[in-house]
């Protein structure tokens, strides 16, 4: 077995949207740091198997939780069945998402409603049952460095974003003093569906640090807050500068 530094032994996490990409990415950076992981999904049952396998094999605790975020009777048990399997909760990573397409021109309040449910009201939910259960932890939100501006291309999904960057300035005071919530805004990490990798490549040129991220950067923020005794209504930008640029004129095409 690999070595580790273990600053959150003895820790119990939920993350949700665990099986791939950064979420996966969080609970393993999560684990290494010796937390047990309640590894939420909801479609990819192969793949958060191999991860709760990955798990099992640093000598932890991985209980793997479906839910669609979007039925509010599978959204409201979820940080109970997590607390059910491994112990009080002490660090939730609210990680799901979605990102769908939609300009001022095409919004529907359908969409509008499905973002805000699955971006901002489940966050919510779950931040509200995780306070009901322990009285001392850390909450993570997941944003997007384009909080700091706009995306005209993603429209429901960015305001549904921002109303996940106000909820976590919120819930920071409302929980205080037991509990603290931060977010770590992600910039370029990984091609949303329907791009490839040269689309993140190109848009990277843009950044002033003109690179992609990885989603072990995203994890390390989620890990530094979370091991943090004195954060607390803050956001961590992980996103190569992106976000200074965000308004500017030569800014990164958002629409693209
Ligand atoms: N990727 C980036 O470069 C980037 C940039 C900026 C911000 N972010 C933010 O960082 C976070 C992670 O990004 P990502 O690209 O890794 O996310 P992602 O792959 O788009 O989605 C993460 C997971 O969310 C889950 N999910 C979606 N709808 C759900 C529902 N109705 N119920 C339950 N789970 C649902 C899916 O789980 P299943 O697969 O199990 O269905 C999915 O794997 C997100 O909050 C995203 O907004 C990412």
């Amino acid at each position: 077995m690999e070595a580790v530094a273990r600053r959150l032994t003895g820790k119990n996490a939920l993350v949700t949207g665990a099986a791939r990409r950064i979420g996966r990415a969080i609970s393993l950076a999560l684990a290494r740091e010796g937390a047990n992981v309640a590894l939420h999904y909801s479609s990819s049952e192969r793949e958060i198997a191999e991860l709760a396998a990955e798990i099992e094999g640093l000598g932890l605790q991985a209980v793997t939780l479906r839910a669609d975020l979007s039925d509010p009777a599978e959204l409201v048990g979820l940080v109970e069945r997590a607390r059910d399997a491994l112990g009080k909760i002490e660090i939730l990573v609210n990680n799901a998402s979605i990102f769908p397409s939609d300009t001022l021109e095409t919004i529907e309040i359908e969409g509008l409603e499905r973002n805000l449910e699955i971006n901002a009201w489940a966050p919510l939910v779950l931040t509200r049952s995780f306070a009901a259960q322990t009285e001392r932890g850390h909450v993570v939100n997941l944003l997007d460095s384009r909080v700091s501006g706009f995306d005209s291309g993603h429209v429901s999904y960015i305001l549904s974003k921002h109303v996940l960057a106000a909820l976590t300035r919120m819930s920071a005071l409302e929980l205080a003093p037991g509990i603290a919530v931060n977010a770590v805004a992600p910039g370029l990490i990984l091609p949303p569906a329907g791009k490839d990798e040269e689309y993140v490549d190109r848009l990277a040129q843009t950044i002033p640090l003109k690179r992609r991220g990885a989603p072990e950067d995203v994890a390390a923020a989620v890990v530094f807050l979370v091991t943090s005794a004195f954060v607390s209504g803050e956001t961590i930008y992980v996103d190569g500068g992106r976000h200074l640029k965000e308004n500017a004129p030569d800014g990164p095409d958002r629409n693209k």
